[in-house]
């Protein structure tokens, strides 16, 4: 089997698909291959099957890239609000959970059907379980030879994603794409993933797994207020996995839990109020009961509140939030929602996508050196990417 189309989206992920509609709405004979059996895989298992499919609050100001200004153009070419309104049109009922992160009311799969019904409104042809051997640049455009045949396009556009769970069929193919080509890839790294423990503190706190408690994570500049989770191999929950994005293996991270409360200042109150009551039964007012009693035995504090001088209160709450810690790494891939890094901005034209210095070949979504905080930010920068290269393509 042989095709010739206009342009072929390597990848049948959220950016693939966004380009092939926009490709073929303007009269673009377009071809998507995908080696996994369905589309949009990662669609379907986001938030947590109801797809954070954006952030109305979405701006350059949340994603990480080596150029901080590289995402710009594209985020204002395709904004929360035309995604919002393509569900809209297609009857998707979505609401606000919190921050600006938009949900489906219902299933991520009425996403992925939006998607597939305006790529074939728009005439894209969709080849799954299609594994690609081989792309050649040739007079013309390209060549991509696969397990079904070869295919050719004068534009090719690479949306295989980054290496985050390859049990999902993740890859790290567009790297290999990219120095095929001779262009630089950023140092990739796993981000949006929780972050590990060394055995000996991860013994001591084995009391507190499951709990979650309200939490400021900062690392250096940079802070998130969300929740903290306590696992079984360390510290979760999307401010955890908010600040991953930005910690490197080495560095220390600064827990603050309740940021909203001044527990050295309740504490003090606590004593004055109420004397004979013991420290733990004062903090269980405003922790969950097992973090109260751990941090309490911890500090090897016993007795009454009364007992404690103020230097020892103020003691007891730095541990509660000035806890600083070294995780002593990540879950990797395995769990990461993103991966950092990827095809260096500094050789993609940021208003289309495409290879400054290769004609017709573009790289969008996750594979690109731009990645959104946690919050639909990532879906967010797969659409405008995907769009203004399916303008281009
Ligand atoms: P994506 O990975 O979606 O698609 C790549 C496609 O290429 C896949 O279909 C894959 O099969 C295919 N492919 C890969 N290698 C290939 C090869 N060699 N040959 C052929 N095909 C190949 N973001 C967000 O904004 N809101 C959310 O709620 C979530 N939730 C979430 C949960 C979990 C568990 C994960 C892992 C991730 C998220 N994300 C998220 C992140 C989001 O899923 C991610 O940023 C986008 O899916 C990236 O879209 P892409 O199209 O770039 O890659």
């Amino acid at each position: 089997m042989t095709g010739r189309y206009d342009v072929i989206v390597l990848g049948a992920g959220a950016a693939g698909m966004m380009c092939a509609i926009r490709a073929g709405q303007r009269g673009r004979s377009v071809l998507v291959l995908d080696h996994a059996a369905a589309p949009g895989e990662k669609i379907r298992i986001s938030g947590g099957g109801r797809c954070n499919f954006t952030n109305i609050h979405a701006g350059p100001k949340n994603f990480l890239s080596t150029n901080p200004h590289f995402a710009k153009s594209a985020l204002a070419r395709f904004t929360p609000q035309d995604f919002i309104a393509m569900v809209g049109r297609h009857g998707i009922a979505w609401h606000e959970k919190t921050l600006g992160q938009l949900f489906c009311d219902d299933s991520a799969k009425d996403i992925i059907r939006m998607l597939t019904d305006e790529m074939r409104a728009a005439g894209a042809q969709l080849r799954l379980r299609t594994e690609i051997s081989g792309i050649e640049q040739r007079a013309g455009g390209y060549r991509v030879s696969t397990s079904e045949g070869a295919f050719e396009a004068s534009s090719l556009v690479v949306a295989t994603g980054g290496k985050s769970i390859p049990k999902m069929g993740a890859t790290g193919f567009a790297y290999r794409i990219a120095e095929q080509f001779g262009l630089p890839v950023v140092e990739t790294r796993p981000g949006l993933v929780p972050l590990t423990l060394d055995p000996q503190l991860l013994q001591r706190l084995s009391p507190l797994s499951g709990i979650a408690a309200p939490a400021e994570i900062r690392h250096g500049k940079t802070a998130f207020r969300e929740a903290l989770l306590f696992t079984h191999r360390g510290l979760s929950g999307p401010a955890i996995l908010q600040i991953s994005s930005y910690w490197r293996e080495g560095e220390d991270i600064t827990v603050v839990i309740e940021p909203d409360i001044d527990i050295f200042a309740l504490l003090k109150k606590a004593k004055q109020v109420n004397g004979r009551q013991s420290a733990q039964t004062a903090l269980a007012e405003i922790l969950p009961k097992r973090l109260a009693q751990h941090v309490v035995e911890s500090e090897g504090i016993s007795g009454n509140m009364a007992d404690l001088s103020d230097k020892r209160l103020q003691q007891l709450a730095a541990t509660i939030q000035a806890w600083s810690v070294k995780p002593s790494g990540s879950e990797g891939y395995r769990t990461a929602e993103v991966t950092l890094g990827g095809i260096d901005t500094a050789c993609l034209d940021s208003k289309t996508m495409q290879a400054k210095s290769i004609p017709g070949l573009f790289f969008i979504g996750e594979c690109v050196d731009v990645t959104g905080w946690l919050g639909g930010y990532n879906f967010q920068w797969a659409w405008a990417s995907g769009h203004v290269a399916g303008e281009a393509a």
